[in-house]
């Protein structure tokens, strides 16, 4: 698949892009988000990447429907998420009204793990645990797999300056996972540069490997370059905020993987890009 135009500040930019040897621009830090217009150009829902999730993944538009429907009706899971969060005095007055008000990027990991069915799902960077909760919830509608998730909590300055806030006060990583969904969870405490190899190793072969810890490019690099011999064939290598550096498009480049970038839009100034990248 080709290059759609990708250049930054341009807003007539596509909010998803599919190539070979895709270019992540330089951008601010993140945080959460919705989708909400990017001076003028407004920026896609979840729902409106279906079509391009579809071409993209080899997944047939119906099926990727039925998942989106699913997430959307997925009521005792956004109630759990807003119980968890209602006693937590740095959320007071936050309450999700849908699954859209936490981010596409974690829709985005819902509809992957629906559609691909892993069964050894490796992640770095969890903090609250909501990008964990979307993936549980999905392995909990398969009825298969495992999460083996790995965090540092971020009292590093230099995390968080790449926009990672900090843990809520007294409270551990993960701690917003609904409690029903941690059967399928193994969650490690510690530095991604330690636990990621033990992880892996123990593991063998894993099916999705998901990046959303350090950003900085050395980091992005070291942790692609670990889990990628471990990817099985099909298997996905997932970015987060590869706007950050060109750690992503780097790494793709250089492993020669078909690599599809989603972007979600804050404000103006804040844009966050999603990286994905197949084995074959
Ligand atoms: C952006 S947050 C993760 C957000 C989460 N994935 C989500 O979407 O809900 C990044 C997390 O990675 C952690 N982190 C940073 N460097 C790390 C490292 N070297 N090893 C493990 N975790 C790290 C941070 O402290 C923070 O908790």
């Amino acid at each position: 698949m080709g290059i759609v135009g990708t250049k930054e500040g341009d807003n007539s930019m596509p909010a998803y892009h599919t190539d070979r040897s895709s270019r992540a621009e330089d951008s601010p830090p993140t945080s959460e988000s919705k989708s909400v217009s990017n001076g003028g150009a407004v920026s896609k829902t979840i729902e409106e990447y279906l079509p391009e999730l579809s071409a993209a993944w080899e997944i047939a538009l119906d099926r990727l429907h039925t998942y989106y429907d699913e997430l959307q009706e997925s009521h005792a899971f956004l109630a759990a998420i807003n119980r968890v969060i209602l006693e937590v005095p740095e959320f007071e007055g936050i309450q999700f009204r849908n699954v859209s008000e936490l981010r596409l990027y974690r829709s985005l990991l819902y509809l992957l793990t629906r559609a691909f069915c892993p069964e050894v799902f490796v992640e770095t960077g969890v903090l609250n645990g909501f990008s964990s909760a979307f993936v549980l919830l999905a392995m909990q509608h398969n009825s298969a797999g495992t999460l083996h998730s790995i965090d540092l909590p971020p009292v590093d300055e230099r995390i968080r300056m790449q926009g990672t806030g900090p843990l809520p006060q007294g409270k551990a990583p993960g701690w917003a996972i609904p409690d029903g969904l941690r059967t399928r969870h193994r969650l490690s405490l510690g530095d991604a540069r330690v636990l990621l190899p033990q992880i892996l190793e123990r593991q063998g072969s894993i099916d999705v490997f998901l990046h959303d810890s350090d950003h900085s490019y050395e980091h992005m690099m070291l942790e692609m370059a670990l889990a990628w011999p471990c990817l099985r064939q099909g298997g996905w290598l997932l970015c987060d905020n590869v706007e950050q550096n060109r750690a992503f498009s780097d790494f793709v480049c250089g492993v020669n993987a078909i690599s599809s970038v989603a972007a979600s839009f804050d404000s103006p100034e804040r844009t966050w890009k999603h990286g994905m990248a197949r084995k074959h």
